[in-house]
């Protein structure tokens, strides 16, 4: 049963009297989060994995518990995961612990968010790797054929976000994977948008690698996950050593000139990959936040989405001026709905809806600078507007964002220019 009156009260930052249509920039925060993380603080406040004294254990034991949650929630084993800052820096991980070759290229989608792009690029700089480009149609769909067609015997990586945080468009991840593996090619996901929304199996996407945030998924900010599918944890070499991630105590060695990083066993997994002190609050909140969504239910929150991408879909294209980005379909996308007025800029949408209707959401290019100058180059350079729902969104808000829409394009679009 998917009560939105009882979601709402668990989140503080709801108030009647302001809208936040941004989920997909960063979500609320529900009130258990904050307690559990509160609780760490007040309680429990340790490092782990260190020190050997009681408090010290407890706080190992819950983090290697949440550790445990997080993992089971894309699917995964906790020896396959590890903790980051965030999900661009997940991807950075992977860029930097892979040993790419000047030769070697890399696919990624004109979807891509910024992260899942420079991370590439410098790769590129620095190793001379080549970059191709897999250009999506304009409603973001991105055909396999052209994939096929852009891998070659160099090909060594393709990276794709799962959806676009410009369109919400879903784009066929596990359909990719087959894709990739029939290639033998490594293949990396960004989940940044679509673990908050859907149900998530990394073994069914087929992917080498997942990232994701916690901040778009009722979680805290500063913490980030990395999937890494068997045998890559066990045998890459990550890109961050120290403390936690070697096992210092059963080295051996005679002179200080013996000790070296051949004279040293990594720690064993997950935390290899987790060297220094790891986000401790963060992850206890992470793991609260998991819960708190299995607890609302993955599949009531696509019902729910689709169900308010489909209002706001109705409402908006009967609009005059109102150019709609992205598939008609709603099935086809999640969370996000995205738009421009014709005859005005989308950062002004944005400052008006703030301003004038308490509305808060993001405009201009969303970070995925390709999408607007490959694929909608003819169109609109300067963007659009983006909406994003989340499980505390009501069909009401979407309809108040619809009006202020409507009185927008009517005071200030094209269409009022042409009749004023
Ligand atoms: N990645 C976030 C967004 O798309 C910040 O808005």
């Amino acid at each position: 049963m998917f009560d939105i009156d009882a979601i709402r009260k668990d989140f503080p930052t709801i108030h009647d009297e302001s809208i936040y249509l941004d989920s997909a920039a960063s979500s609320l925060t529900p009130y258990v989060v904050l307690d559990t993380m509160a609780d760490y603080y007040l309680h429990h406040r340790t490092n782990l994995h260190r020190s050997m004294h009681k408090l010290a254990m407890e706080t190992a034991r819950k983090f290697d518990a949440s550790m445990e949650n997080i993992a089971q929630f894309i699917g995964a084993n906790v020896e396959d995961i590890t903790i980051t800052s965030n999900a661009t820096a997940a991807i950075n991980l992977v860029a930097l612990s892979l040993d790419f070759q000047p030769d070697d290229e890399i696919i990624i989608s004109t979807l891509e968010h910024s992260s899942n792009v420079f991370p590439w690029m410098r790769l590129a700089t620095k190793v001379g790797v080549k970059l191709r480009w897999w250009k999506a149609a304009d409603d973001g769909t991105l055909d396999l054929a052209e994939l096929e067609s852009l891998i070659t015997p160099k090909t060594r990586l393709v990276a794709v976000t799962h959806v676009s945080n410009v369109l919400g468009v879903i784009v066929p991840v596990a359909a990719i994977g087959a894709v990739c593996q029939e290639h033998n090619v490594l293949y990396l996901v960004d989940a940044c948008q679509s673990v908050p929304h859907l149900p998530i199996d990394v073994k069914q996407i087929g992917c080498d690698f997942l990232a994701f945030s916690g901040h778009k998924m009722c979680g805290p900010t500063g913490i980030g996950v990395l999937y890494l599918k068997p045998p890559h944890a066990r045998d890459l070499t990550p890109a961050f050593l120290g403390g936690g991630s070697i096992n210092t105590y059963r080295s051996r060695y005679a002179t200080l000139d013996d000790c070296t990083l051949a004279s040293h066993n990594y720690s064993e997994l997950p935390h290899k990959w987790m060297a220094g002190t790891p986000p401790i609050a963060e992850t206890f909140g992470l793991s609260a936040a998991i819960d708190y969504l299995r607890g609302v239910g993955m599949d009531a929150i696509v019902a729910h989405d689709t169900q308010l991408i489909q209002q706001a879909i109705n409402g908006l294209q009967d609009i005059p001026g109102v150019i709609l980005f992205g598939p008609s379909d709603p099935a086809k996308r999640s969370g996000i709905i995205s738009f421009n007025i014709q005859g005005i800029y989308p950062l002004k949408v944005g400052r008006l809806l703030t301003e004038d209707y308490n509305i808060g959401l993001r405009a201009g290019h969303n970070c995925a600078l390709h999408y607007f100058h490959e694929v909608q180059q003819a169109n609109i350079v300067e963007g659009n507007v983006r909406a994003s729902f989340y499980l505390y969104t009501t069909p009401a808000e979407v309809d108040l964002l619809i009006n202020a829409i409507r009185e927008i394009a009517i005071t200030h679009g094209k269409t009022a220019l042409a009749v004023g």
